[in-house]
């Protein structure tokens, strides 16, 4: 029997400047699989939070000319204020220079330290500083970073390393036999493409003459931790490995490690060693999604072609921002974000079909029933063919977001809201009213009030506010604490209650 406990994180962002477009991605991603896990009664852990060390940050807050911690608690407070902005529902926020990380990292290394998988050696090479990565001679031309094309600094200098060569063959096995460990599967064959070649051991540390901004050694007073090392360890550190036993054995492994392809290596390659190093259970599954660009490229802080999160939330509101990224782009593939692309979708999807639908409805429903909830009256074929596509979504929505495919989840709820309003077309309850064909025009109003009842289940996950703003206009009492997939099973909507029609909720957007 499965534990009943799902724990899913994001990365930890680096705090070098606010968030932007491709940060919420994942942590809408992350919000809404939370969200449904907990409406199907698992108890849930969703962990996110913030990056803060390593030089990046660090010469960030020089140029600046603020005090390092205060640098980063301003740009933490943007992270956060966003986050509430967009709903996000995170059980907690883990920042690595909390006691509770800092403590956790230094454990880690020792255990490492003497069991002798990490050793000391002479470093002599080139540094890439924003990507806070080592070159080989071999690997460069030109003195400039083989990944951002920046420069290159030259560098000799006293490190420790961990041993990635001993585990590489391990690494390769566990991957080949836990087909789910890696996923999508193209990023999975990348991984077993990296560990053909073998692997250089991995710089953990850093000199402090040269980077103070870091994470103490126990055994090496002379050297801070190397940040991605730091970093990766924030998923146990913040479930309570080596402090609250009982919390870490609830939720450990975790249920999804969800990141961004750009830092597919060290959640694939160095993460599992370091924990197979320690004695630690693997996480089941690290998904890798793709970029949003712009202009050709991926979205980024340090390539300035980001769009501003907070304009793009204030214009359009948290319900159809968090739409827009899960419907538009496979999860997993790559897009191309254009506000033009936004508003398309949301007069197609959220306006003209899901708005209208209700719209529609509950405007009926005033005029025929006085704003009550009628009985089921004498159902068509057609009505029935309708009950039986809500009666399917459940679980076709179930396998979609089970794979974390958002927008083959949306796409299923999509057809249900589309049939309904071709059945009322089809039906055309205005002359049923006009005939005075009661008990059909019943059977009409309330299947398609069923279909929106159990849509508002379906929609929460995506778009939490515009689904409670749903149920009310239905007149169902309820709030985010009932959103419990039990509840299908039951009416959601007795006959005689009274509907509560409110404000459109997506008015079009003229351009
Ligand atoms: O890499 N499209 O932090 P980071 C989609 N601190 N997602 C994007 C994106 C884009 N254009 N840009 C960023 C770090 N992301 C490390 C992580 S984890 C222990 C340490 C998202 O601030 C995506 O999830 O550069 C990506 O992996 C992450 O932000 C990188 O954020
Ligand atoms: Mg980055």
């Amino acid at each position: 029997m499965s534990k009943k406990t799902f724990y899913i994180t994001t990365p930890l962002y680096y705090v070098n400047a606010s968030p932007h477009i491709g940060h919420s991605y994942t942590e809408i991603a992350c919000d809404c699989i939370a969200r449904y896990q907990r409406m199907k009664g698992e108890d849930v852990f969703f962990l996110t939070g913030t990056d803060e060390h390593g030089q990046k940050v660090e010469r960030s807050a020089e140029a600046e000319g603020k005090d390092t911690l205060k640098f980063i608690d301003d740009v933490v407070e943007k992270f956060k204020e966003l986050w509430k902005g967009l709903g996000i529902s995170y059980d907690d926020f883990i920042r690595t220079t909390e006691k509770r990380h800092i403590d956790t990292v230094g454990k880690i290394l020792t255990i490492l330290h003497e069991k002798g998988d990490i050793y000391q050696d002479e470093y002599k090479g080139f540094y890439c500083t924003p990507c806070e990565t080592f070159w080989p001679k071999l690997q460069i031309e030109d003195n400039l970073c083989p990944d951002c094309g920046r420069a290159l600094e030259e560098i000799s200098e006293t490190n420790y390393f961990f041993k990635l060569s001993k585990y590489q063959d391990w690494l390769k096995g566990y991957i080949e036999e836990h087909p789910d460990f890696i996923k999508p599967d193209f990023r999975r064959n990348e991984v077993i493409g990296y560990l053909q070649e073998p692997l250089n051991d991995l710089c953990i540390s850093r000199p402090r003459k040269r980077l103070s901004w870091g994470i103490d050694i126990p055994f090496a007073k002379d050297h801070v931790v190397y940040v991605w090392f730091d970093a990766l360890i924030n998923y146990i550190s913040g479930c309570g490995w080596g402090s609250d036993k009982k919390t870490f054995e609830k939720f450990w492994p975790a249920n999804f490690h969800v990141i961004g392809k750009d830092i597919l290596r060290p959640h694939a390659v160095y993460w599992p060693m370091m924990l197979y190093a320690a004695g630690i259970e693997m996480p089941k599954t690290i998904f890798a999604h793709g970029w949003w660009l712009a202009g050709g490229e991926k979205m980024s802080k340090s390539k300035g072609n980001i769009v501003d999160p907070f304009a793009l939330l204030k214009k359009y509101g948290q319900n159809a921002y968090r739409y827009f990224l899960l419907r538009e782009v496979t999860f997993g593939l790559d897009g191309v974000f254009s506000e033009d692309a936004f508003i398309t979708r949301f007069n197609s999807d959220l306006a003209n079909d899901f708005g209208n639908l209700l719209n529609r409805t509950l405007t009926m429903v005033e005029k025929y029933f006085d704003g009550a909830v009628p009985d089921e009256g004498a159902m068509s074929e057609a009505d029935k063919a309708l009950d039986e596509k809500i009666a399917a979504l459940p679980d076709k929505f179930d396998q979609s977001l089970s794979a974390l495919n958002f927008n083959q989840a949306l796409v299923a709820v999509w057809d249900l809201i589309n049939t309904a309003n071709k059945h009322i077309e089809l039906s055309a309850p205005w002359i049923l009213a006009k005939n005075d064909e009661t008990d059909r025009l019943k059977a009409v109003m309330s299947i398609l009030l069923k279909t929106l009842s159990h849509c508002v289940f379906f929609v929460y996950p995506f778009m939490p506010d515009a689904a409670l703003n749903v149920a009310g206009q239905l007149g169902m009492k309820i709030t985010d604490k009932d959103m419990s997939l039990d509840k299908l099973k039951g009416p959601l909507l007795a006959p005689g209650s009274k509907v509560n029609k409110g404000k459109p909720l997506f008015p079009r957007i003229e351009r």
